[in-house]
């Protein structure tokens, strides 16, 4: 019976992640290259500088949740524009409450590449672990 269910769960999941490749659609939901479990390229690593910089002391030190909510969560649910638009608006809601980012240029600036290494670690790419830059 056991086998069996964790059969059935191992060949979905496989159906999934070969669905995930060959869906040439999907190409751009993936932003970031990680290499050897830890090594980021250039662009997400930068993603991490920042998110470290302004987002980590709310967020948590890897997106993993503090008084901010667990980021790497948060981009399985929500989208891209949903991302930018919290960012740099704000939000109020059920949790708390998180500052708008419009006026710091640092944050605007590399909206993408903090999306990246969150991508990355919502996708379960790169774990809780510190990040380096790929040579
Ligand atoms: C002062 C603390 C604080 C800082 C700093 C902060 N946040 Fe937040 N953030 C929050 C709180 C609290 C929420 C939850 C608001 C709610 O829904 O109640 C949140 C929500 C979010 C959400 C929406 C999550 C969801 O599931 O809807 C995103 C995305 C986000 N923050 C990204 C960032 C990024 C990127 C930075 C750095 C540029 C950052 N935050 C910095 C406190 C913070």
């Amino acid at each position: 019976m056991k086998l069996n269910k964790n059969f059935i769960m191992l060949a979905s999941a496989a159906t999934l992640a070969f669905g995930f490749v060959t869906l040439p659609s999907y190409a751009d939901d993936k932003p970031y290259t990680v290499t050897n479990g830890n090594e980021l390229d250039a662009d997400s690593y930068k993603g991490f500088k920042l998110y470290r910089n302004w987002c980590a002391r709310c967020h948590g030190t890897y997106g993993q949740g503090m008084v901010g909510p667990n980021l790497a969560d948060s981009l399985n649910v929500i989208s891209k524009d949903e991302y930018i638009t919290t960012v740099t608006e704000g939000k109020t809601g059920s949790i708390g409450s998180m500052p708008a980012w419009k006026s710091n240029p640092e944050v605007i600036k590399g909206m993408d590449q903090m999306y990246a290494y969150l991508k990355a670690r919502a996708d379960g790419a790169i774990g809780v672990v510190k990040p380096k830059k790929a040579k």
